[in-house]
């Protein structure tokens, strides 16, 4: 996994992508993880319809950092023109990759024909891709699932359709769309859909360990993996990976927990202001907590302040109880 890979022109130093999630892979989490090791990271979902429409908040997803590259931006839609539109105005704000979703499970976005229901609509999704392709000079990926109900796997057609129409690389999430993000990965029809292709497939679904990412790439022979739900309150996940060393539970480690929190919260405060900032990071804390035995009553406490100095004084706090 420590070998670097190519998208088309850009060059990942690592084969460990970090996972579009919505309303948490923003600007200074999407940081923490490329500090964290990983080889790409990806933005949560632009709308194409609200960048159409020039809303304002859609417009500062958007926005990209030079710390963080090579950095993609993941837009929906299930309307080639806005697509690729949208797809302009990410390359424009400074996105290395554009990737399209054609994976998200969520009704909102499926009853619009977008995200997953584009594996619905086979002249669609070549609509929409091919738009998006001739709008950017930069590479373009998709995300997909290896198919929405369990006894259809839709991977190995439309990956096939992808590749003929110029994408770079594929994520593939190996769950069902019926399954959303829990359920078991299945690694014989991604496996298959590797093989089919020649451009790189990334997997995704339930990846935690080094372990994990081994099963992946032996069992599928893909060039990569993304990482999503392991990575909430573990942006360093992607460097514990690849020199297959866990977090562990010492004192030392603690400290440094705590220290990426008060980071975390730090940056956050700087992107969104303080109120928004603080609770934003509330979304992390269950994963920065993990495994801790004060993670409750610690939730419960920094749940409820709306400032960095109150909430850097309960972390301080416990930070004193747990390492004492
Ligand atoms: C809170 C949350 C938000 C997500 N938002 C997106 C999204 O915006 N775009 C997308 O393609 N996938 C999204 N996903 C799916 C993830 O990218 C990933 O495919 C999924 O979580 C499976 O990977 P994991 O088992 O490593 O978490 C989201 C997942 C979560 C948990």
């Amino acid at each position: 996994m420590n070998q670097p890979v190519r998208i088309g022109s850009v060059l990942l130093k690592n084969r460990l992508v970090l996972a579009p999630m919505a309303g948490l892979t923003d600007m200074p989490f999407r940081i923490l993880c490329a500090r964290g090791g990983a080889g790409l990271v990806c933005s949560e979902m632009v709308s194409s319809n609200a960048l159409h429409h020039q809303d304002k908040k859609s417009f500062r997803l958007l926005r990209t950092d030079p710390e963080e590259h090579p950095v993609a931006i993941q837009i929906f839609g299930a309307d080639p023109a806005n697509l690729a539109e949208a797809a302009h105005l990410a390359e424009k704000a400074g996105a290395d990759i554009i990737d399209i979703n054609c994976g998200c499970p969520v009704p909102k976005i499926t009853k619009t024909g977008a995200g997953m229901a584009l594996m619905k609509n086979e002249s669609l999704f070549e609509k929409c891709i091919d738009s998006v392709i001739r709008s950017v000079r930069i590479p373009v990926t998709v995300k997909m699932r290896v198919g929405l109900l369990k006894q259809k796997k839709l991977s190995l057609h439309f990956a096939k359709i992808a590749e003929t129409l110029g994408v770079n690389a594929l994520f593939i999430h190996a769950r069902y769309g019926e399954d959303g993000r829990k359920g078991p990965a299945d690694l014989e029809t991604l496996a298959e859909t590797v093989s089919s292709v020649r451009i790189p497939v990334f997997g995704n679904g339930g990846i935690k360990t080094a372990e994990d990412v081994s099963t992946y790439v032996q069992r599928t022979g893909c060039a990569g993996v993304m990482i999503g739900q392991a990575a909430i309150g573990n942006p360093r996940i992607f460097s514990e990976i690849i020199l297959n060393k866990p977090s562990e539970n010492t004192p030392e480690s603690l400290r440094d927990k705590f220290n990426q929190i008060r980071t975390h919260a730090m940056m956050n405060v700087a992107h969104y202001g303080e109120k928004l900032g603080i609770l934003r990071i509330r979304k992390f804390i269950p994963g920065y907590l993990r495994s801790s035995p004060y993670a409750v009553v610690m939730r419960k406490q920094l749940y409820s302040v709306c400032t960095l100095d109150l909430f850097n004084a309960i972390l301080s706090d416990f930070e004193q109880k747990m390492t004492s």
